[in-house]
């Protein structure tokens, strides 16, 4: 029995010696210390020998026992070490080494005119309201005083989902949309995607933006319509900016206006980038008709209000002297992070 401890220990420390994987360190464990292992095997007969034998035998394999335990420590340990030190090779970092450059973004032109023009109505005590972009006929043209059939309804040729529902040609069916809800004092502007169907070049796109504005109160005149936009145009585009309202038609608004800024290019002489007018229209404008007023239920006679239209995609290429608007639709990165 000795000479198989002997042989217990030798065996173990050499194949210890081999073996280099903590897997194969606890089969080996296992093989020898386990519960159905070599040494207990061994312990279990000690039972069949005699009383001086016993203790002689039982002394050897507890020493056997505790040799193999500390050498299975010790080779345990030496692995760990081994795997710590190819792991801090394989993960040494050269601190010198150049970063990588992380793109960072930009909002879109488009979004940053848009919060630039919202501040400055949010600034005059106008907040935004929103309105459906598949609206309804009436909305986007009967309750806005154009009638089926009315010449007006050429220039805003638009899709239609059927008879009675389009997508929107512009941003004004908001104004009825919030008058029916509010009643005056009403001060909204309103942002969002318009549609039109038009081809595609440097100043048409089937679908644009327009911000709407409304306000609704008791002796509104059109001194303040103009002196609103006035202080709108300045603030946008720089105190020196020069405004100038032309009368127009629109069937919503009573007497109607296009607002012009003189042209930055030549000073009101007229270039290239104005076409020779020497002013560059920025919006639409009026006195709400009284129609409309009537039409959402509000009285003529009590009330009165202005509305004016921005293209949002005019006054961004005005600001960032573009003159072909595909550019803010196509998301070419070179374009938009030049601006
Ligand atoms: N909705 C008009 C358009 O798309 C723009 C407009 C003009 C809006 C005059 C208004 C306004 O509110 O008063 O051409």
């Amino acid at each position: 029995m000795k000479a198989q401890l002997e042989q217990i220990r030798a065996n173990a420390l050499e194949k210890l010696q081999a073996l280099n994987a903590e897997q194969e360190l606890e089969e080996l464990r296992v093989r020898v210390l386990g519960k159905k292992g070599e040494l207990t095997g061994i312990l279990k007969q000690l039972g069949s020998l005699s009383k001086e034998e016993r203790p002689v035998v039982g002394q050897l394999a507890n020493e056997v026992r505790a040799a193999v335990e500390a050498a299975i420590e010790e080779k345990r340990a030496a692995l760990k070490a081994a795997a710590q030190e190819l792991r801090l090779q394989k993960e040494t970092i050269d601190v010198t080494m150049p970063g990588q450059l992380q793109e960072i973004g930009k909002i879109h032109p488009l979004t940053r005119v848009l919060e630039e023009v919202k501040e400055i109505f949010f600034g005059m005590g106008f907040s935004t309201v929103e309105g459906p972009e598949v609206e309804y006929d009436y909305y986007n043209f009967e309750a806005l005083n154009i009638p089926k059939n009315h010449p007006a309804r050429d220039t805003q040729d638009t899709f239609y989902i059927n008879d009675n529902i389009l997508l929107r040609s512009q941003t004004s069916p908001v104004q009825v949309r919030t008058m029916e809800q509010q009643k005056p004092p009403i001060r909204i502007i309103a942002p969002g995607r318009v549609y039109r169907s038009d081809e595609v070049d440097a100043t048409h796109s089937p679908l644009f933006h327009q911000i709407e504005g409304l306000l609704v109160d008791k002796g509104v005149t059109m001194g303040d319509l103009k002196g609103t936009l006035e202080v709108f145009a300045k603030r946008l585009y720089g105190d020196e900016v020069q405004v100038r309202f032309r009368p127009h038609h629109f069937n919503f608004t009573e007497p109607s206006a296009e607002m012009d800024i003189m042209c930055f290019g030549c000073g009101g002489k007229g270039c290239r980038m104005c076409k020779g007018e020497g002013w560059i229209e920025i919006l639409g404008c009026g006195m709400v008709h009284p129609n409309v007023l009537r039409n959402c239920g509000i009285d003529p006679e009590e009330y009165s209000g202005f509305a004016f239209g921005i293209g949002l995609e005019r006054i961004a290429m005005r600001k960032y002297n573009i003159n072909d608007m595909r550019l803010f639709f196509e998301n070419d990165l070179k374009f938009l992070q030049s601006l």
